[in-house]
Parts: C-alpha cells; sequence; structure tokens
C-alpha cells in the first residue's frame, strides 16, 4: 500500500453553545503517500486548523477515519502519536520562555526515554546544525529573531525523528524573507528524513512549491 495517510469521510462538528453547531468539516476525503510534501489552502474558516488538528492527534472529537502506515489512529496510544509519529509547528511557536533553545528543542525527550544519552546528544547536535542554532543554543526565546524561534519551533518537532511534519502557517507571523528560509529548511527536512510534511498556507507562492496544493471550501475538499 503505498497510500501512507488515508483520510476517509472525515467529520468534525464544533457545538459551541446549545443553539449554535459549526460543520467545520463536512466529509474530507484524500490521501497522502509517504515522504509526500503538501499544502493545504483555503479562506478562513474552512477547516484546515481543524483538521491539522486533528492529524495531530490534538483533537479525537471527530468522525470518520484516519488511517496512517495502515493503521487507525485511534489505536495507537496516543502519546506514542503525538511524539513518534506527528510533531507540529504553528504561527504562533509556543517556546517556553524560561528554557534555553537547547532545553526547549530536548523538552519532548523528557517525558519517556526513546534513546539513550549519546544517540540524543548526536541527534541534538544535526538539528542544531541543520536548524542553523548552535550558536544559539544557550539563548532564550526573547533573545530570539522570529525566524529563529521558528526553527526552534521546527528543531523540537523533529527531535524524535517523527513521520509526519504538520506545519500551521509557519509563515504567518514572519517577514517574507524570513518566512522563505523556513519553507526552505521544510522543504531540506521533507528531502533528507523522507518525512511526510503537510503545510497550511495562505500563501499561493508556498502552495506552489509543494507536490500537491489540498483545497479546502467549507470543510470540504475540492
Ligand atoms: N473550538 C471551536 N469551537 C467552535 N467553533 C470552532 C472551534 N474551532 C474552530 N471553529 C470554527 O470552525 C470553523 C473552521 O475553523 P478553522 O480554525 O479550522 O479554520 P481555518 O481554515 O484554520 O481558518 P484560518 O485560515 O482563519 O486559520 C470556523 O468556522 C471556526 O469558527
Ligand atoms: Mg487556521
Amino acid at each position: 500500500m503505498s497510500e501512507y495517510i488515508q483520510v476517509q469521510n472525515l467529520k468534525r462538528v464544533y457545538k459551541p453553545s446549545k443553539e449554535v453547531i459549526v460543520n467545520a468539516l463536512n466529509g474530507l476525503n484524500f490521501s497522502i503517500e509517504k515522504g509526500d510534501l503538501i499544502s493545504v489552502i483555503g479562506s478562513s474558516g474552512s477547516g484546515k486548523s481543524t483538521f491539522l488538528n486533528i492529524l495531530g492527534g490534538l483533537d479525537w472529537n471527530y468522525t470518520g477515519d484516519i488511517i496512517v502506515d495502515g493503521k487507525d489512529i485511534k489505536q495507537y496510544n496516543q502519546n506514542f502519536y503525538r511524539r513518534f509519529i506527528v510533531g507540529t509547528i504553528f504561527q504562533q511557536f509556543y517556546l517556553i520562555p524560561s528554557l534555553t533553545v537547547e532545553e526547549n528543542i530536548l523538552l519532548p525527550t523528557k517525558f519517556v526515554k526513546s534513546m539513550n544519552k549519546y544517540e540524543l546528544n548526536k541527534r541534538l547536535e544535526y538539528i542544531l546544525k541543520e536548524t542553523e542554532l548552535t550558536d544559539r543554543r544557550k539563548h532564550y526565546p526573547n533573545q530570539l529573531s522570529g525566524g529563529q524561534a521558528q526553527r526552534v519551533a521546527i528543531a523540537r518537532a523533529m527531535i524524535d525523528s517523527p513521520k509526519i511534519l504538520l506545519a500551521d502557517e509557519p509563515t504567518g507571523n514572519l517577514d517574507s524573507k524570513t518566512g522563505e528560509s523556513i519553507i526552505n529548511l521544510i522543504k531540506t527536512l521533507n528531502k533528507q528524513e523522507g518525512i511526510t510534511t503537510i503545510i497550511v498556507t495562505h500563501d499561493m507562492k508556498i502552495a506552489k512549491q509543494t507536490n500537491k496544493i489540498i483545497t479546502l471550501v467549507d470543510g470540504k475538499n475540492v
């Protein structure tokens, strides 16, 4: 089976109050191949973040099926799924202000050990180099530029070598030149690590650099 991610009739209904019902996802159907680089576009409110949050294992209140690597994601241990299957980055970088760059990147590894100290250190050095943060490792988030902060978030998402990288408007808070460098980094990681990558974006210039564009309209892919 060449389809790595299969999304089948995915629906998500929000009921923020008794009277209000929002059909945020209305039956998504598509599949994504292993190692592919995909973008998801669509107007504000079309369901892009809702979809990414579900695929990222942050929201399990959906109907339909998501199959990853031949297995329904509901059958994975949730913590395992969020750590070793998917890594997610957001428009807001969500770094911990009281931790250094290095400590932020290593944070996910503190809960359950997956590598020995030697392996982890090797991976950290490699990821710091790839994200060009080696000389900023002792900095705190408020001592970083926006582009550097997003690179820390990418490094943190990649530290445990997940299989899927999800990015929700990763350049939304950056100027266009810095945004371009972030997209280039994501493209490099996609190639080098073979990581299946999905970028949500408003920017057609970014979408055109991906292998396939998925367009959402009112919670459906068209
Ligand atoms: N927690 C929530 N409770 C209720 N409604 C929600 C919730 N989250 C999102 N929605 C609604 O679901 C719809 C889809 O929202 P979503 O955030 O997925 O859109 P989006 O495509 O990411 O938009 P944007 O481009 O503005 O980020 C919107 O109509 C939104 O108002
Ligand atoms: Mg969104």
